[in-house]
């Protein structure tokens, strides 16, 4: 039986990475993975990222597309295998993060080609969004030491917010099962609330 891709989202600082490693603890024949990836598109964007040489942000949706899609045919062939997938961020942080460059009007592209350039991407089994207010997930880099300090990051983290909520709240429009959980919960709650949605929506995942 083919196995099933779960996805975490959420902005900085929201949990993803520490709620992927809870549940790969939990769910049974499960491989994690995460995007950017390890592979010569993610490495290429993580120099980007480093803020070395800025290319336009529509450029670098392509290159976080691109890498996606690279990883998919990797995605479908553990999932073929009957591996269950849990990947940390997916197609929904590009649509968060650089929908940012819609400010600049530097392109003539918004949200749907953020969507319509996804499309190629597998479906997720189910996305799992944790939602958590900015100033809680931005305290939470700065005590992990990483600090990326500043208005303008608050007021980034407030865009992606409401894209990621939109996102959430228009799953069902693009065929998406997507489950809006409180990240800002303890992070045994935030599994607890994981596994109860994977319970109720894949239910025999846990079985
Ligand atoms: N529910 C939580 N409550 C309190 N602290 C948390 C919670 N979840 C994670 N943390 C802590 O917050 C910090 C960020 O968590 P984590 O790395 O999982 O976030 P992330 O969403 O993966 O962030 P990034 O997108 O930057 O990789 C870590 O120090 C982690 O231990
Ligand atoms: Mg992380």
């Amino acid at each position: 039986m083919p196995g099933e891709l779960i996805v975490l989202e959420g902005i900085d600082g929201a949990g993803t990475t520490t709620q992927v490693r809870a549940l790969e603890g939990v769910i049974p024949n499960t491989i994690s993975t995460r995007q950017p990836t390890g592979g010569p598109i993610g490495h290429l964007l993580r120099d980007f990222l480093k803020g070395n040489r800025g290319i336009p942000m529509a450029a670098m949706a392509c290159l976080f597309t691109a890498d996606r899609l690279d990883h998919c045919v990797d995605i479908k062939k553990k999932l073929a295998d009957g591996y269950n997938v849990l990947c940390d961020r997916f197609t929904w942080s590009t649509i968060a993060y650089q929908s940012l460059g819609m400010h600049d009007r530097e392109l003539p592209y918004d949200m749907d080609w953020l969507l319509a350039i996804s499309e190629p991407v597998i479906t997720p089994s189910l996305i799992l969004y944790l939602d958590c207010e900015p100033a809680i997930a931005l305290a939470r880099v700065h005590t992990r030491g990483q600090t990326k300090e500043s208005y303008e990051n608050a007021e980034h983290l407030k865009h992606c917010t409401a894209v990621y909520r939109a996102l959430c709240g228009s799953s069902e429009d693009r065929e998406e099962l997507a489950v809006s959980v409180d990240g800002a919960q303890a992070p045994d709650l935030v599994t607890t609330d994981c596994v109860r949605i994977i319970n109720t929506h894949l239910p025999t995942l846990l079985a």
